[in-house]
């Protein structure tokens, strides 16, 4: 067992699983007691696999009650007495109905929590793929890349530059050869530990990569990784491994090598840890005005500690200046103790991050614990909510409400609701606010990625919230990245234990 398991499994069980979403087997915690309670209480009525039986009806397919979450929770706790289904309020707590509705919900999504489909086969359709809109084509760039890749940017001579998060930095040509990784980008690290779930975790990681948007004049590249070292602060010291923390860099690209690096944020070495990358947030995304936000995830002991506290850099999304300098309308900025770049905070693990340039506004998405996965509209000084609250349950069963642990009491009216609740977890990730001539029809519109469940999603919003939702792609793939390409159209990384690939997508007439 090498050194960061041991340290990890230091660490209670629904602590380590619940840094992610759907991380969590089957035998444990409120998975498990929701599956019991359902075969004690339902089953005998609604059939073992929610077939339907003889006193009750199918729960799959369409339920003639509602199937949100929301929905669900009142049919169960309501009950249809003159139908034949008893009321559960009198009998179960309204934690109980929670963990079984999640459990309704997630086999109706088919999201299972033991299986992350690392190994499920890429699917891609072939030919003509139909949509509500716009019918289109998957063309595949490239289908031989490592296991864990990052992200793409397309560049203007029509290449794509990816990061591999344990590997390096790679140029993928035009017409889809891949060059070795670049000489120069900052070390990174393969090493890794495997908690009990398919899930493999570690420090020193690459993140996200993107061209200035001047990039053509001015050459800048900007990489986001996880900076390591080894006792270069007191925790690494005490426990004698590495620890990491989120930096962010800019440089050249010439002839394979990457050059003239310059550090534009880094955190306090005091705030290096152990706690693995999986949770690192790791996204940029240039704003208005040479602006730069910055994703950091729950970097700190614990999945909870220090994310509601100011003085910290994790759990935030920060604001700075494309050159490292920071706004100094930033909202936190003079505050005593404050990390001055913070620009919104109570973030869990932030996935995608995007700047909606024509709403002038910052969205983001994330993972909540069991449910509870978001789309987020990022105001400036906001909270977030974790560990406070989440529409999501905690693994164990139990409410999200770490406060009370933390001492911290707050209003449900402190905390920014999400635009978009995505209940069960499909394990949102990046995405991509369509515009452009080549999918015009999407335009305005949000297109968002997914791990475990292997979709992609067109989300249509309108004055902040969420008016339709399609999914343009299920059984398909685990997708890391979106992107557009300089002709508009989209670039996804889906990523698989057989070799990742970069696929295109276009539009059919
Ligand atoms: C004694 C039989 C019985 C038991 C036990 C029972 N149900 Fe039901 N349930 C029914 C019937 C019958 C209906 C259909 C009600 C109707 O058509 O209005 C129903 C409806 C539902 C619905 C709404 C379905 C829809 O189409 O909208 C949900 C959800 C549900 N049950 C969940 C549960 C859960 C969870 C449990 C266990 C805690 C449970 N039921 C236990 C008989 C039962």
């Amino acid at each position: 067992m090498n050194s960061l398991y041991r340290q990890a499994s230091a660490l209670s069980l629904v602590t380590l699983f619940s840094i992610l979403s759907g991380s969590v087997s089957a035998q444990l915690g409120g998975v498990g007691q929701s599956m019991q309670s359902y075969a004690e209480s339902c089953a005998v009525c609604h059939g073992e696999n929610l077939e339907g039986a003889a006193l009750g009806v199918p729960l799959l397919g369409e339920l003639r009650h509602g199937d949100s979450f929301d929905e669900i929770v009142s049919s169960i706790g309501n009950g249809f007495q003159s139908a034949g289904m008893p009321p559960w309020r009198d009998t179960m707590s309204e934690s109980d109905i929670r963990n079984l509705a999640l459990f309704i919900t997630e086999t109706r999504a088919n999201v299972s929590y033991s299986d992350f489909n690392y190994d499920t086969p890429i699917a891609i359709p072939e030919g003509r793929i139909a949509s509500e809109l716009q019918d289109f084509r998957i063309e595949t760039i490239v289908a031989d890349l490592d296991a864990q890749p990052f992200s793409i940017a397309p560049l203007p001579d029509g290449s794509i530059i990816l990061t591999e998060k344990k590997f390096g930095v790679r140029l993928i040509s035009p017409n889809g050869v891949k060059s070795e990784y670049l000489e120069g980008t900052p070390e990174v690290f393969s090493d890794t530990y495997k908690i009990a779930v398919d899930q493999e975790w570690g420090v020193g990681w690459l993140f996200d990569i993107q061209p200035h948007p001047n990039y053509e004049d001015n050459g800048w590249i900007y990489l986001y990784f996880s900076d390591r070292c080894s006792d270069c602060n007191d925790l690494s010291r005490q426990s004698g491994q590495a620890v990491s923390m989120n930096k962010l860099v800019r440089g050249r690209i010439e002839n394979g090598r990457w050059i003239d690096q310059e550090t534009l944020w880094e955190a306090d070495r005091q705030f290096y840890s152990f706690t693995t990358d999986v949770a690192a947030g790791g996204r940029i995304a240039f704003g208005e005005g040479g602006q730069l936000y910055l994703s950091v995830g729950m970097k700190g002991p614990s999945n909870f500690e220090g994310i509601q506290d100011l003085s910290t850099p994790w759990g935030k999304i920060h604001r700075i200046y494309d050159d490292g300098s920071i706004p100094q309308d930033n909202p936190f900025i003079g505050r005593e103790g404050s990390y001055p770049s913070i620009y919104t905070y109570g973030h869990r693990s932030p996935q995608g991050l995007e700047y909606n340039f024509t709403t002038g506004d910052l969205w983001g998405t994330e993972h909540g614990p069991r449910g509870g996965d978001e789309v987020n509209r990022l105001l400036p000084g906001r909270n977030y909510g974790w560990p406070l609250y989440s529409l999501g349950m905690d693994y164990d069963g139990t409410p999200v409400d770490y406060g009370r642990e933390l001492g911290i009491a707050f209003e449900l009216s402190d905390i920014e609701q999400p635009v978009v609740d995505l209940t069960p977890s499909p394990a949102v990730s990046s995405f991509v606010i369509l515009q452009g001539n080549q999918f015009s029809r999407w335009n305005g519109d949000y297109l968002v990625g997914s791990l475990k469940a292997r979709s992609l999603y067109r989300l249509v919003i309108e004055n902040n919230r969420l008016v339709h939702r399609e999914t343009l792609l299920e059984e398909f793939s685990r997708i890391r990245d979106i992107e557009l390409d300089r002709s508009g159209n989209i670039l996804l990384l889906l990523e698989h234990n057989a070799g990742s690939q970069i696929v295109r997508l276009v539009p059919e007439d």
